[in-house]
């Protein structure tokens, strides 16, 4: 079994509740989508499109190549099960390899014991075969398998990615309550931003909403700032295809008419951070960064596009009240200074966004760090049109 030359399901994993729009990504790239989940999309596909998947992909987290499925009651059936399997054929005698999962069987109380078990039988058949022991452990910088175990159903997959996707690469300093940058690209692909008009994003914090709109709209993908992926690391591999995806990456990005993108903060060392972040993804230049009062921010006259808040929440004792004036705030900004634009705000506290005052047109739910999120939409129509059903919520 050469996996480089056989065609199998491909399983894209993601954060809850991106699914559509990975979905959307993947049908983009000329994919079928077969199946799809809050957090999965299915398609078929070789390792060819594993990596072009890994490389291009905005919102995913992972992307595994089916190997095997068999059914398994407890821990000793799955390391029997997983003996058999030809690793010999997928990994390389002295591999560097680690275990990531999901299991949900009765007999199996920590997940780790289930991902140890699957490790041995790996390591057992490449011990026997090769008679060198390979070393495995938690890092995802070299090969990776994914197993998912559900009661007893196992599925073994080749984890292609390694270290997630969705973090991009580029940011090297966080700053406080970063958004995911593959959560940032879902948010503004969620949103009506046609990539002509303009992006403001006020309390930009480390800029990743900025950075990663600008890098939408100059179509440069994660993979230009990653050099490792999990595919590199097993057998049959060659770095051919891997090249030439690299290559035509480079070739489509285009830094002709990139529309204003504007990035403020009120604190100088947050946008301090994110113009050293925008550096670092090679956007620096198209984004115009202020430090201000959010209500300060340029937002250019007689145009429309997108104005896009994500305010802190409150999740500690005391912050909500202090922070209700601040979403009253963003309600007024966005009545005075926005009109033709769509508002955005994404937040963690459905209280707090009730205090914009404007009915919202749409909630999108998002998780962030374990929280739910609502992004919502605003339609802020331009002169004399009202702005229908103000200070009620629906
Ligand atoms: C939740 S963070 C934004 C995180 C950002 N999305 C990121 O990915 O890094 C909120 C930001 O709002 C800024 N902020 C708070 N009050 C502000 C105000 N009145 N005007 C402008 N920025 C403000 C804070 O300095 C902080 O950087």
């Amino acid at each position: 079994m050469n996996i480089f030359d056989q065609s199998s399901r491909i399983l894209i994993s993601c954060q809850k509740f991106l699914g559509d729009i990975l979905a959307n990504e993947v049908r983009q790239m000329g994919y079928d989508v077969k199946l799809q989940t809050p957090s999965v999309v299915e398609i078929n596909g070789n390792m060819d499109d594993c990596i072009r998947l890994n490389l291009n992909l905005r919102t995913a987290s992972q992307v595994l190549f089916f190997i095997r499925s068999f059914h398994a009651e407890n821990a000793e059936e799955l390391y029997l099960r997983s003996k058999q399997i030809p690793w010999e054929e997928i990994l390389l005698p002295e591999v560097y390899f680690s275990i990531t999962g999901f299991v949900n069987n009765a007999t199996i109380n920590n997940s780790m014991f289930a991902n140890v078990k699957l490790k041995d039988a790996i390591v057992d058949r490449l011990r026997d075969v090769f008679n060198t022991r390979p070393s495995t452990g938690n890092n995802l910088d070299a090969a990776a398998i994914h197993l998912h175990w559900n009661q007893s159903f196992v599925e073994i997959f080749v984890n292609t990615s390694g270290d997630s996707l969705a973090r991009h690469g580029y940011r090297k300093i966080p700053g406080t309550a970063p958004m995911q940058e593959a959560l940032a690209a879902a948010v503004i692909l969620s949103t009506k931003w046609d990539k002509k008009t303009p992006f403001i994003n006020p309390m930009c914090g480390s800029g990743t909403l900025g950075i990663e709109a600008a890098l939408i709209a100059s179509n440069r993908p994660p993979g230009l700032f990653r050099e490792n992926y999990a595919f590199m690391h097993l057998k049959n591999y060659s770095k051919e295809k891997y090249l030439e995806e690299k290559t035509t990456m480079e070739a489509n990005v285009t830094d002709d008419n990139i529309p204003p993108i504007v990035c403020s903060d009120i604190s100088s060392n947050a946008v301090h951070i994110s113009k050293l972040n925008a550096k670092a993804a090679g956007v620096y230049r198209f984004i115009k960064f202020e430090l201000c009062d959010f209500r300060d921010t340029t937002v250019p006259d007689g145009e429309s596009g997108v104005v896009l808040l994500n305010p802190e929440y409150g999740e500690r004792l005391g912050e909500e009240s202090e922070l209700e004036e601040v979403y009253v705030n963003i309600g007024d900004f966005f009545k005075k200074n926005c009109s033709g634009y769509t508002g955005y705000v994404f937040s963690g506290n459905l209280d707090l966004a009730k205090r914009v005052g404007l009915k919202p047109k749409r909630k999108i739910p998002f998780y962030s760090a374990k929280i739910e999120c609502r992004l919502m939409e605003y339609e802020l129509y331009r002169g004399t049109r009202r702005i229908l059903s103000e200070f009620g919520e629906d």
